[in-house]
């Protein structure tokens, strides 16, 4: 496995080899979820190249940038046994500047969900995936479900600003008993990993009142809530695949997102229908 810190020197390597990529772009704390990533850019490319960048532009002020895991040795480690052939493992310093050109999410769907409880979060994310996918150049970018308003916004980047690489969306990897696999899972304490349960468990009861033909959004997340209660909600809503809301669940174009706080961990998931 090749690793690269110089943004340059990976460019004009990627661009010697001439072949297909895949990439995969994460902040490292690397878990089976990314390795899912891994396998499916390894299936459809002839060179998968992976970014670990904890992106400070993507955190807001009091958030965990400073506490966020960094696991740089044993995610080398990881790359390498999951057949990664380039790891790109820039400082804050190769990427930005002190003055710097960014891009802004749009104002609408950047804005609520996850951008409304961190108002810029989402620019950074945009900016930071706008210059790893212009270093990298690749042919295909692989992106989890679970970030789905994330996915969303990158798709949507990617086609109105009319860039050519693929984006890839992976389903979400979770563990035995559902929890969906997060960097940020271990902030959590084991009475808080029961607790989490209640996300894993309001969008299983969403699904089973679909399967009963119960496809009114109002009615379904009112009882997703009720399981939810004891958590801090940020947010339950049902949207279409364009991440607009829709009262009524259309089947095979709806997701069902839910961010709810335990303890001080902010926890995502969701469920596409
Ligand atoms: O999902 C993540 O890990 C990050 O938001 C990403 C896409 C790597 C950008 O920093």
């Amino acid at each position: 496995m090749k690793i690269f810190s110089n943004p340059q020197e990976l460019k004009i390597y990627l661009k010697e080899i001439d072949k297909t990529v895949g990439f995969v772009p994460t902040m490292g704390a690397l878990h089976e979820g990314h390795i899912s990533l891994v396998k499916k850019a390894k299936e459809q490319n002839e060179v998968v190249v992976v970014s670990i960048f904890v992106n400070p532009t993507q955190f807001l002020k009091g958030e965990d940038f400073e506490k966020y895991p960094r696991k740089d040795e044993a995610d080398k480690q990881i790359c390498k046994l999951s057949g990664v052939d380039v790891l790109f493992f820039p400082q804050a310093e190769d990427i930005y500047t002190d003055d710097e050109v960014s891009l802004n999410a749009p104002r609408i769907r950047g804005f609520v969900l996850e951008g409304n409880s961190r108002p810029s979060h989402f620019d950074g994310v945009l900016t930071v995936v706008m210059k790893l996918l212009n270093i990298v150049n690749p042919t295909r970018a692989y992106f989890g479900k679970k970030d789905a308003q994330q996915l969303n916004l990158i798709s949507l980047m990617v086609k109105q600003l009319f860039m050519s690489v693929e984006i890839v969306p992976v389903d979400t990897v979770r563990e035995k008993d559902g929890l969906a696999l997060s960097s940020r899972n271990v902030y959590l304490s084991s009475p808080q990993r029961k607790e989490a349960l209640k996300i894993v468990s309001s969008l299983h009861s969403a699904g089973m009142m679909v399967s009963k033909n119960i496809l009114n959004s109002e009615l379904i997340t009112n009882e997703m809530r009720k399981i939810l209660a004891p958590l801090e909600i940020s947010y339950v809503e049902i949207l279409n695949r364009d991440f607009q809301k829709i009262e009524i669940l259309e089947i095979g174009n709806s997701v069902i997102l839910v961010e709810a706080k335990v303890g001080v961990t902010r926890l995502l998931d969701n469920i596409w229908l």
